[in-house]
């Protein structure tokens, strides 16, 4: 069983996609904590669900490390074996980064290293990017770098706006991000601070849940032999 934190700062969509899966798919894990750095709409429909939430303001404290301290007190209290950031709006620090390594991953809204960053979906439509996506990363002390898990890709269309390329961008990140805990969850993908290892990526869509295959099965562009299928 996977123990799990995931850490957010609005809306809590992934996690909610997270949550979902596992009672769906009956994924071997556990979202033992949802931590958040505000009080926002996710912490609202985590703790509806009945999952411990913990709201940790920066606010309460003097400085970023003690603000980060107590972050990573909760997260062990909780003994988490991973660390999910699903749209958690603060940079952490290296030291926080460094204590997890291997440990922590993040959903970011472009295919990295294109779109690091803020305002990804209207950044692709201004630069005509032919493609847009999602990327599931290890988290390194440099923002949206760190090894690549997974990523998958969608078309521009010329009618795209950014909200309209948002939504469907969105539609893949619950799709993905699921997908790289039912991987973790069957031992099909180890993470390690030397990076991310899918163990047989071109049966990975095979074995995954019906519509998680469905939707991924198009656009998965990493792993790449898993594309493949
Ligand atoms: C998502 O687009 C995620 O990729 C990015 O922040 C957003 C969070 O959305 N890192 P939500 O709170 O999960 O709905």
């Amino acid at each position: 069983m996977i123990r799990f934190a995931v850490l957010i700062s609005g809306r809590g969509s992934n996690m909610t996609s997270l949550a979902d899966a596992i009672e769906d798919y009956s994924i071997a894990a556990k979202i033992t904590v949802v931590i958040s750095n505000k009080c926002c709409a996710g912490i609202n429909l985590a703790k509806d669900r009945g999952l411990p939430t913990r709201v940790i303001q920066r606010k309460n404290f003097d400085t970023q490390a003690a603000h980060e301290a107590a972050i990573a007190a909760a997260i062990h209290s909780h003994r988490c074996e991973y660390v999910f950031l699903a749209g958690y709006m603060a940079i952490l620090s290296g030291d926080f980064v460094n204590q997890f390594a291997g440990q922590i991953i993040n959903i970011h809204p472009s295919l990295l290293p294109a779109f690091k960053g803020l305002n990804t979906h209207q950044r692709a439509i201004d630069e005509k990017a032919a493609t847009h996506g999602v990327s599931v990363h290890m988290v390194t002390a440099t923002l949206d770098e760190g090894p690549m898990i997974a990523q998958a890709s969608l078309p521009l269309m010329a009618s795209d706006t950014a909200n309209s390329l948002a939504a469907r961008v969105l539609q893949l990140e619950h799709q993905i991000y699921p997908f790289v805990l039912f991987g973790l969850a069957k031992k099909n993908l180890s993470l390690s601070p030397e990076g991310a290892r899918w163990h047989t990526p071109s049966s990975i869509l095979a074995d995954a849940p019906a519509p998680m295959r469905d939707s991924l099965a198009r656009c998965l562009i990493w792993p790449a032999s898993a594309s493949k299928e």
